[in-house]
C-alpha cells in the first residue's frame, strides 16, 4: 500500500453513501427526457433499468452502463476493486456478460500521489480480469475530489434479458448478498475501523448469481446499490405494476450492522432513501425504525434482487398484487 498523508475517504464529501444524487431529485431532472426509443431499443431510459439494451442482431443485444463514485474505503486497491465490481454489476443485473470496459477517473493530482491512482486502477483491472472483461483505456480529469469507476459494455441474448419491469405476482424475491455496507462504510469513514466482511462482499462479482438467474429462466431482477433494498425494490414494483412484501427477519445482514445503526452511523443518503420510499411503504408494528434504516441503506456493489429463486441464496419476500412495499 502507498502511504499518504490523509485518509482516502476524507476526500469524499458524502457520508459513505457513494454520493449518489437522491432518487427523487434525479427523476425530476430526467423527467421528459425519455423517448430515446425505437424498435431495437429493448431497454431504454423509461423505467430506470440498470443498463440500456439495444438489439444489433436477431440473437444479440448490446448492453451499456457506467458507474463511478468517490472513495468508500481508505485502501486504494480495495476501492478500485469495489468500483469495478459495482460497475460490472449492472451488466449482470440484466442477465448479460461484460465484454469490454473503460476507466473513468477524477484525481486531485496536486494532493494525492499518482502511485495511489495506480493502486486504484490495479484493483479495477484485477476485478475486470476475474470477469474476463478487458479494460481498454478510459478518461481522466484533474478533480478536487477523487472519483473512480467504469463504463462497461456487455452482451445478452434478447430473449434472456432480465429487466426491472417484468416482476410477476406470486413469485419469490431472492437477495444474493447481505446488506449494511453503507452503514459500515460510513462508520469506517468516521472511525477508520476496518470491516473485512463488507469489503469481501463489495468486491465479489455478481457473475455467478446472474448466470444462475438466467439458467433458472428469471425475467426480472435488479442490483441493490445506492437507493437501497427498499428503493430498488420499489422501483422494480412501480415499473412492473405490482407490489411486494419483505420479511425483515429473512434479509441477510453483515455482522456489526445492527449495533452500528443503534450507534448512529446511518448516512444521509440512507435517510433520504427511506424518506423517498416512505409514501409507498407500509409496515407492521414489530418492524422498528432501525430495521427500516437497514432496509433502505445505500449499498455499494450490492447483490442481485431476483424475482425468482436462486439456489444457495435466501428468499426474503414475494411479489404481490397492488403497489408499494409492505415490510413485516
Ligand atoms: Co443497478
Ligand atoms: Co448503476
Amino acid at each position: 500500500m502507498v502511504a499518504t498523508q490523509e485518509r482516502l475517504t476524507s476526500f469524499a464529501h458524502g457520508g459513505g453513501c457513494a454520493c449518489k444524487i437522491p432518487p427523487g431529485e434525479l427523476e425530476e431532472a430526467v423527467k421528459g427526457l425519455t423517448g430515446q426509443s425505437g424498435p431495437d431499443v429493448l431497454v431504454g431510459l423509461d423505467d430506470g433499468d440498470d443498463a440500456s439494451a439495444v438489439r444489433v442482431r436477431e440473437d444479440l443485444a448490446v448492453l451499456s452502463t457506467a458507474d463511478f463514485f468517490t472513495p468508500v474505503v481508505d485502501d486504494a486497491y480495495d476501492w478500485g476493486r469495489i468500483a469495478a465490481a459495482n460497475a460490472l454489476s449492472d451488466i449482470y443485473a440484466m442477465g448479460g456478460t461484460p465484454v469490454t470496459a473503460i476507466n473513468l477517473v477524477g484525481w486531485p493530482r496536486e494532493k494525492l500521489p499518482m502511485e495511489l491512482l495506480t493502486e486504484v486502477l490495479r484493483g479495477g483491472l484485477d476485478v475486470a480480469a476475474q470477469a474476463k472483461c478487458p479494460v481498454a483505456g478510459g478518461h481522466s480529469i484533474d478533480d478536487p475530489e477523487p472519483k473512480y469507476g467504469m463504463a462497461v459494455t456487455g452482451i445478452a441474448h434478447p430473449d434472456e434479458l432480465i429487466r426491472n419491469d417484468a416482476a410477476e405476482v406470486g413469485l419469490p424475491l431472492t437477495l444474493t448478498k447481505p446488506i449494511g455496507v453503507g452503514i459500515l462504510n460510513n462508520r469506517h469513514k468516521q472511525t477508520g475501523e476496518y470491516f473485512g466482511e463488507a469489503v469481501a462482499t463489495m468486491t465479489e462479482l455478481n457473475a455467478d448469481a446472474a448466470r444462475a438467474a438466467v439458467a433458472a429462466g428469471v425475467k426480472a431482477a435488479t442490483d441493490v446499490t445506492g437507493f437501497g433494498l427498499l428503493g430498488h425494490l420499489f422501483k422494480m414494483c412501480r415499473a412492473s405494476g405490482v407490489g411486494a412484501v419483505i420479511d425483515a427477519a429473512a434479509v441477510p445482514r453483515l455482522g456489526g450492522v445492527d449495533e452500528s445503526i443503534a450507534s448512529g452511523y446511518v448516512s444521509g443518503g440512507t435517510r433520504r432513501n427511506l424518506d423517498w420510499v416512505r409514501p409507498n411503504l407500509t409496515t407492521e408494528g414489530s418492524v422498528s425504525e432501525d430495521e427500516l434504516f437497514l432496509l433502505a441503506d445505500a449499498q455499494t456493489s450490492g447483490g442481485l434482487l431476483v424475482v425468482g429463486e436462486i439456489p444457495g441464496h435466501p428468499v426474503i419476500g414475494e411479489i404481490t398484487v397492488g403497489s408499494g412495499v409492505h415490510v413485516r
